[in-house]
């Protein structure tokens, strides 16, 4: 399906698919940080990871209902 005539702005459309992926990497770093021990950095550095995208997300969402409201 094109642009054209999927009726959905480009940019709507983008929003929606880095959502998708931010949602599964926000998901999936703070599974994995559990098979860590919670010596190693890597468990560190998973967690900080989910609250950056989980923090990004929630940005990317009042940009998202901007867009919407105009
Ligand atoms: C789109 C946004 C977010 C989603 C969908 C999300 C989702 C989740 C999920 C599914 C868990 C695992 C819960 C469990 O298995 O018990 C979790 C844990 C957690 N999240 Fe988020 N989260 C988001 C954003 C954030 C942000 C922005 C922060 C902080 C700045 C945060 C802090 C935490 C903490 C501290 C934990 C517990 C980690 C641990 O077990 O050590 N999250 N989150």
């Amino acid at each position: 399906m094109t642009d054209q005539n999927s009726g959905w702005h480009p940019v709507t459309k983008g929003l929606h698919w880095l959502f998708v992926i931010l949602l599964l990497c926000v998901w999936g770093a703070v599974e994995l940080h559990e098979f860590y021990d919670r010596e190693d950095p890597m468990r560190g550095w998973l967690v900080r990871l989910h609250f950056s995208l989980g923090i990004t997300v929630l940005l990317l969402l009042v940009l998202r209902l901007y867009w919407r409201a105009r």
